[in-house]
C-alpha cells in the first residue's frame, strides 16, 4: 500500500514538474521594461543611435521610400512591444539586434521612433 502511495506521488510530481518547465518562455520572448515618459535628451540619444546603427537601412532621419525596407515614420506609435521584438529578434532581412545595443538603448530608439524624430515630443 504505502509503495502505491510513493509511487502514485512520484507520478504526480513528475507531472507537475513537466507542466511548469513547459510553462518557461522561449528564447524568442523579450522582456519589455515599463515605459517611461520621454524627454528632449533622450530622443537625441535615440537620433545619435538610430544613425549609428538604423539610418543605414532606414534612411537619415527615417526618410526612405518605404519599398523594401519599413518606413519608421509611420511605425504605430502604440505599439511598442512589437517594436521591442522586432529589434530584438530581427524581422525578414532586417538583423536582430540582441546583445549588439547597451541595456537602454532600445528604449533610447523607441523615444526616437515614437516622437517622430522629437516632432511629436
Ligand atoms: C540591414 C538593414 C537594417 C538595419 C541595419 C535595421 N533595419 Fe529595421 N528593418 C529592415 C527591414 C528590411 C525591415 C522590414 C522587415 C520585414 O517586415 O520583413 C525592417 C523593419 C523594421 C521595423 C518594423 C518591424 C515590424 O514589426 O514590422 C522596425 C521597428 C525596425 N526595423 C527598427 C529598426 C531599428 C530601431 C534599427 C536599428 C537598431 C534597425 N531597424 C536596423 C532593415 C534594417
Amino acid at each position: 500500500m504505502i509503495r502505491f502511495v510513493l509511487c502514485a506521488l512520484a507520478l504526480t510530481l513528475s507531472g507537475f514538474v513537466r507542466a511548469q518547465s513547459a510553462g518557461t518562455p522561449d528564447a524568442q520572448a523579450v522582456s519589455v521594461p515599463p515605459a517611461t515618459p520621454f524627454t528632449a535628451e533622450m530622443v537625441e540619444k535615440g537620433r545619435e543611435q538610430f544613425h549609428r546603427t538604423c539610418a543605414q537601412c532606414h534612411g537619415r532621419n527615417m526618410v526612405n521610400s518605404g519599398t523594401t525596407v519599413y518606413d519608421l515614420r509611420k511605425f504605430p506609435t502604440e505599439q511598442r512591444d512589437r517594436f521591442y521584438t522586432s529589434v530584438t529578434n530581427g524581422k525578414g532581412n532586417m538583423p536582430s539586434f540582441k546583445g549588439a545595443l547597451e541595456p537602454g538603448a532600445i528604449e533610447l530608439l523607441w523615444s526616437y521612433v515614437a516622437t517622430r524624430g522629437g516632432k511629436e515630443l
